[in-house]
């Protein structure tokens, strides 16, 4: 059963959400092996600088380890051709420093891509024959998504401070957005 925060948490960011899914042109990007490399790229660059901040507000690996998907998106560019040099140099926003809260409002943003991103795994992997490798970022939770959205929203109504959440969430989608908006190709760059 959804929670009361979480119900007010999906309003108050739904057009933000609306808003990511209509500017990243994903099924345009991924048609291509190069526009999906671009792509895992610039989420490379957010989950390296978000992850850490996250991690450092919350200050509870146990729960937020198994959400880490930096190291999926390292393994999926290496498969697709980038060595470890250049993924290390690709370029990262700067994250905020986030409190427990806003911590879990920034996760919340992350987190929640898993649920889409079962869809858009699914098609990377028919146009491209991807199975487990070169898929672990959208695979994310795989099987366990179910399971790990709910416990996450679980987490979600014990915050204490609903509206640095929720404005650390909104400013999350809206950073994401930017982020991975942004013209041209980063992995070219790094190849
Ligand atoms: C990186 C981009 C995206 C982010 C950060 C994101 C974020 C989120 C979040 C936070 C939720 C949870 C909403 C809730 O509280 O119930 C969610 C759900 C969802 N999103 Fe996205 N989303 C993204 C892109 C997309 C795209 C492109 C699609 C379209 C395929 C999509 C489809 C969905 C679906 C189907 C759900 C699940 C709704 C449900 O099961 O109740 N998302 N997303």
């Amino acid at each position: 059963m959804i929670g009361d925060l979480h119900r007010r948490l999906r309003a108050a960011t739904a057009t933000a959400h609306e808003g990511l899914e209509r500017d990243l042109g994903w099924e345009r990007r991924v048609a291509t092996r190069a526009g999906y490399r671009d792509l895992l790229a610039r989420f490379r660059g957010f989950h390296a600088a978000y992850e850490p901040a996250i991690g450092a507000g919350l200050a509870d690996e146990a729960f937020f380890g198994p959400r880490r998907r930096l190291a999926r998106l390292d393994a999926d560019l290496a498969h697709l051709g980038l060595d470890p040099a250049g993924i290390a140099a690709l370029p990262a926003p700067s994250a905020p420093r986030f409190d427990g809260s806003a911590a879990l409002g920034a996760l919340y943003v992350l987190e929640g891509s898993t649920l889409g991103g079962q869809v858009i795994g699914r098609r990377i992997a028919a146009l491209h024959g991807f199975e487990a490798r070169g898929l672990a970022y959208y695979r994310a939770h795989g099987p366990a998504t179910g399971a790990m959205w709910s416990a996450f929203r679980a987490r979600l109504e014990t915050a204490a401070d609903e509206t640095a959440l929720t404005e650390a969430a909104v400013a999350t989608f809206e950073a994401m957005r930017v982020w991975l908006c942004g013209d041209g190709s980063i992995a070219s760059r790094a190849a």
